[in-house]
C-alpha cells in the first residue's frame, strides 16, 4: 500500500474533496500538483486550496509551452483529429500532467500518483496507461472513482469538512480546457438533439461584422508567425483563437466514441487548432510528394486514435511520430486563410519556396513545359490491361454476351 501520493490537482470540487478523502479513508499523505497548461484560473490562490484541504504540498507548474512544443506540435503535424473532427483537446493535455505528476512523485519520494477522473471516461485510461508506462512501480489511486459519491454529496463533504471550494449546487456543465480549447459536456447538451446554449462558449463568438484573412507562415511543418509576426507556437495558438473564434469559427458538435465503449455528446471549441490543422493541410498540398502524402493520410487517424486513448506514450506513437517528422522538412511556406462572420473559413491562398506545384507544368497558357507527345504512349500503356480485357472478356469480346 502507498503512503504517499501525488495528485494531479485541478483546483476543483472533485480534487479538493479528494486531498482530504485521501488523508481520512486512505490514510495517504498527499502531494498536490497543479499543470497549467493554458485553462486560466489563478494558481496561487489553487494552490492555497490545497494546503488548505490538506496537502503536505502542493506545486504549481506552468506547462503551457511543454503543452505546445512537446504535443500540440507533433500532433498537428499529424494534422490530427478523432473521428475525423476532434482535434485531441483533453487527450493532449494528459500526458503532459502525467509527466509532471511522476517527475514530481520521483522528487517527493512518493510511491504513487492519483488522479481525480471518474469511471466512466477517457481521462482515467490516459492518466493511468500514461502512469504505467513512464513508471510502471507507481502504484495508481483513483478516488472519485472509489468512493461513490454524487456531485451534491461530494458538495455535503467539503462543506462538512471545511474544505474551500468554488462549486456550486448549480453548475451545470463540465469544462476541461487548455492551449488547444475548450471541451463542454453535461446539462442539457446530454441530449444530443438539444442545440447547445450560446452560453457554452468562451473562444467563439460573432462579434466581426466582415471577412478577416490572416497569413500563417510555416517552417519545417510547425507555424511560427502570424501576419509577419514571430510568435512562440503557445503564444501563436492564443492569438489565432482570438482572430478566427471573433468570426464563430471553431465550434464542434459530435457525438463521439469514447476508449471506454460509451457514446457521449461532446461541444468542444478549437478554433485555433482547427485553422492550424487546415492551414497545415493545405501546405502539405503544396510541398508534399504525392506518395508521401497518400501515406501519411493513412497513418494519421491512427495517430489521433492511439492518441485519444490514452497511449501517448507508446512505441507506435513514436514510429509514427518519427515517420511524420521525416515528412516535414519541405513543409515551409505561407497560407492565407479567411474568416467570414458566421463561422466559415477557407485558404485562401498558398505559396512555398519549395513548392512542388510548378507553374510551366501546370499552366494551359503559352509558358506550358508539359511534353504532350510523351502523354499518348504513357495512357495507352497505363490502360493497356484494360485493353485487353475489353478485347477478350469485356464490351468488344467474345465474352461480352455472357
Ligand atoms: N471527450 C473528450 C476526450 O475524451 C473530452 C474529455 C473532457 N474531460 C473532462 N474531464 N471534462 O478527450
Amino acid at each position: 500500500m502507498a503512503k504517499r501520493v501525488v495528485l494531479a490537482y485541478s483546483g476543483g470540487l472533485d480534487t479538493s474533496v479528494a486531498v482530504h478523502w485521501l488523508q481520512r479513508e486512505r490514510g495517504l499523505e498527499v502531494v498536490a500538483v497543479a499543470c497549467d497548461v493554458g485553462q486560466g484560473g489563478d494558481f496561487a490562490a489553487i494552490r492555497e486550496r490545497a494546503l488548505a484541504a490538506g496537502a503536505v504540498e502542493a506545486v504549481v507548474i506552468d506547462a503551457k509551452d511543454e503543452l505546445a512544443n512537446d504535443f500540440i506540435a507533433p500532433s498537428l503535424l499529424a494534422n490530427a483529429m478523432y473521428e475525423g473532427r476532434y482535434p485531441l483537446v483533453s487527450a493532449l493535455s494528459r500526458p503532459v500532467i502525467v509527466r509532471h505528476i511522476v517527475d514530481q512523485a520521483r522528487r517527493h519520494g512518493a510511491d504513487g500518483v492519483a488522479h481525480g477522473c471518474t469511471g466512466k471516461g477517457n481521462d482515467q485510461v490516459r492518466f493511468e496507461v500514461g502512469t504505467r508506462a513512464l513508471a510502471p512501480d507507481l502504484e495508481i489511486v483513483a478516488p472519485v472513482r472509489d468512493w461513490g459519491m454524487t456531485r451534491e454529496q461530494t458538495i455535503d463533504y467539503a462543506e462538512r469538512e471545511n474544505l474551500p471550494i468554488t462549486a456550486t449546487r448549480d453548475r451545470i456543465y463540465s469544462i476541461d480546457e487548455n492551449l488547444w480549447g475548450r471541451a463542454i459536456e453535461c446539462g442539457i447538451i446530454e441530449d444530443p438533439w438539444e442545440s447547445p446554449p450560446v452560453d457554452i462558449y468562451t473562444l467563439t463568438n460573432e462579434t466581426a461584422t466582415a471577412p478577416v484573412e490572416t497569413t500563417i507562415r510555416f517552417e519545417g511543418g510547425l507555424p511560427v508567425a502570424l501576419d509577419g509576426q514571430a510568435l512562440s507556437l503557445a503564444a501563436l495558438i492564443g492569438r489565432l483563437d482570438r482572430i478566427a473564434g471573433a468570426s464563430g469559427f471553431g465550434r464542434i458538435d459530435i457525438v463521439e466514441n469514447r476508449r471506454v465503449g460509451i457514446k457521449s455528446r461532446e461541444i468542444y471549441e478549437s478554433p485555433a487548432a482547427l485553422a492550424l490543422i487546415m492551414a497545415h493541410k493545405d501546405l502539405e498540398g503544396l510541398c508534399l510528394e504525392r506518395d508521401v502524402m497518400h501515406e501519411k493520410e493513412r497513418l494519421e487517424p491512427r495517430f489521433a486514435e492511439l492518441v485519444y486513448d490514452g497511449m501517448w506514450f507508446s512505441p507506435l506513437r513514436e514510429a509514427i511520430s518519427a515517420f511524420v517528422a521525416e515528412t516535414q522538412r519541405h513543409v515551409t511556406g505561407e497560407v492565407r486563410l479567411r474568416f467570414t462572420p458566421g463561422g466559415g473559413a477557407v485558404v485562401a491562398g498558398r505559396r512555398s519556396p519549395v513548392a512542388l506545384y510548378d507553374y510551366g507544368l501546370a499552366t494551359y497558357d503559352a509558358a506550358d513545359t508539359f511534353r504532350h507527345e510523351d502523354a499518348e504512349g504513357y495512357v495507352r500503356i497505363y490502360g493497356l490491361g484494360i485493353t485487353t480485357w475489353a478485347s477478350r472478356q469485356g464490351a468488344g469480346g467474345a465474352g461480352a454476351s455472357r
